[in-house]
């Protein structure tokens, strides 16, 4: 049979704006500055930077040049580089499957918020039961779920130039400014409790920015560090195939050294903007007890805060919802793609039989998580201390369990098996410089591996969790 042509991104920006709308979603948004806030401001703010250039930039690199070098989804990547490594590409390739109908019903449950705002029934959100009513409703956790697994659907259906580089480089530019203006908007806020007190937006950026050492001993640091880790790590969608599949899509020519640093920064960028936009308007509403609320904060805590606002909030509440709605479409269609090229490449399929059946399957997956708030309701206790229900199964699985596994795997190959020098050869073969080289040769054979397995260990309970 011929081979189809393989489709690319039509330019570096192209493809930068698509991985960074990979890596930015819900975790930059809400789990960044909830970190961020419990880990002493600051001080995770540059622990997070320190790993971030040098633990992020080395896994990233090493999977957007895998693809590149081979041409090849995550399902086949792997063996192609080394026969004997060929699980690993099946692993990846697992990752996405489990985590891409869990992702679609957080997906509608934000598209549920959005639509509530933007019909100002932003009121109604803010209701005590508001939240769980919704997700242990019947049906509309399912209706809701289905139109945003949809429009991923279309947008991979239609393609890689087309479909994901085309919607990246409308969504998040516009993301961006969005982000911005609320970030803004939120160190101009001020309230006056019952006490009489008045807090302001610069006293809640005054939290965020000025690293506290209250506390802080060395195994709190040693936590703080193994936070920034497990965000980072997923934050930059790494160990998931996803950097693999849009690797491969990047032409020959392309300066690979410069668009993987701009993926960083935007990432980076964007967590911390989300920080200046969460951090102040929780603590002048609720005070610092506020960004302890970790998960709910965003469908609970927001939600209350834009209804104190008046009609402002019903602006902002509806930007916000706009701006993580977009966030979560640019999320959701690289772990659909991730799994379609790998169908593609392993079984020759046409893209739109590809899209079909994957969507399908995880059509059928996500309505099994939906049922887990109601009918399928129970609580289980994971290894890591926490209580799940289906939708925290799946993400725990694949967070903690695969994600590593791929991660050490990927460090061992690349580190090891193939050496460095592989990726290395492949980031410099237009004669491009590569930056931070003998940090990226530690980095992948001892440190980043070691790290990995630590927090590994943590989710399997045999490093305890600090309480
Ligand atoms: N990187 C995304 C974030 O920071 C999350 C994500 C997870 C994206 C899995 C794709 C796949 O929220």
């Amino acid at each position: 049979m011929k081979e189809r042509k393989r489709e690319s991104f039509g330019g570096s920006i192209g493809f930068v704006l698509a991985a960074a709308g990979s890596a930015v979603g819900l975790g930059n948004i809400w789990r960044f500055p909830y970190l961020a806030a419990k880990d002493g401001g600051g001080l995770f703010l540059v622990v997070y930077l320190v790993l971030a250039v040098t633990f992020g930039f080395a896994l990233l690199t090493s999977e957007v040049a895998i693809g590149r070098k081979t041409k090849q989804s995550p399902l086949t990547a792997y063996k192609k580089l080394h026969k004997k490594s060929g699980f690993l590409g099946v692993i990846a390739c697992l990752i996405p499957c489990i985590i891409l109908p869990y992702y679609c019903v957080i997906g509608g449950w934000v598209l549920k918020y959005f639509i509530a705002f933007v019909t100002g029934h932003g009121a109604d959100a803010a209701q005590d039961d508001y939240f769980t009513g919704f997700i242990t409703a019947d049906y509309e956790p399912m209706i809701m779920m289905t139109i945003f697994m949809a429009v991923c659907a279309v947008i991979i259906f239609i393609g890689v130039t087309s479909g994901i580089e085309r919607s990246s480089r409308i969504l998040m530019p516009v993301l961006f400014v969005l982000i911005l203006g609320i970030a803004v908007y939120s160190l101009t806020l001020s309230h006056t409790d019952e006490s009489g007190v008045t807090t302001n937006g610069l006293d809640g950026l005054r939290v965020y920015l000025i690293p506290s050492f209250e506390g802080v001993t060395v195994s709190k640091f040693f936590y703080i560090v193994l936070d920034a880790l497990g965000q980072l790590f997923y934050s930059l969608s790494i160990a998931m195939g996803i950097m693999i599949a849009y690797g491969s899509y990047v032409k020959d020519d392309a300066n690979l050294m410069k668009s993987i640093n701009q993926i960083e920064i935007f990432d980076t960028l964007v967590a911390f903007l989300a920080g200046i936009m969460i951090i102040p308007t929780v603590i002048v509403f609720l005070g610092a007890d506020g960004m302890t609320k970790g998960p709910s904060l965003m469908f609970v805590a927001l939600p209350k805060i834009f209804a104190s606002m008046g009609v402002a909030g019903d602006i902002i509440g509806t930007l916000f919802f706009a701006m993580v709605l977009f966030a979560a479409i640019t999320s959701a269609i690289s772990i659909l793609e991730a799994i379609v090229s790998s169908l593609i490449d392993k079984f020759k399929l046409e893209r739109g039989k590809a899209t079909l059946i994957e969507t399908l399957f995880a059509f059928v997956l996500a309505i099994v998580v939906c049922l887990g708030y109601n009918v399928w309701y129970f609580e289980f206790d994971l290894p890591n201390g926490s209580t799940a229900q289906i939708l925290d199964i799946f993400d725990y699985v694949s967070n903690n369990i695969l994600m590593p596994v791929v991660a050490i795997g990927t460090c061992v190959l690349v580190g090891w098996v193939l050496k460095p020098e592989m990726v290395i050869n492949e980031v410099t073969k237009n004669g491009e410089k590569f930056n931070r080289r003998g940090l990226f040769i530690v980095m992948t054979k001892f440190i980043a591996p070691v790290l990995l397995l630590i927090l590994l260990f943590m989710s399997l309970g045999i490093i305890p969790e600090l309480g």
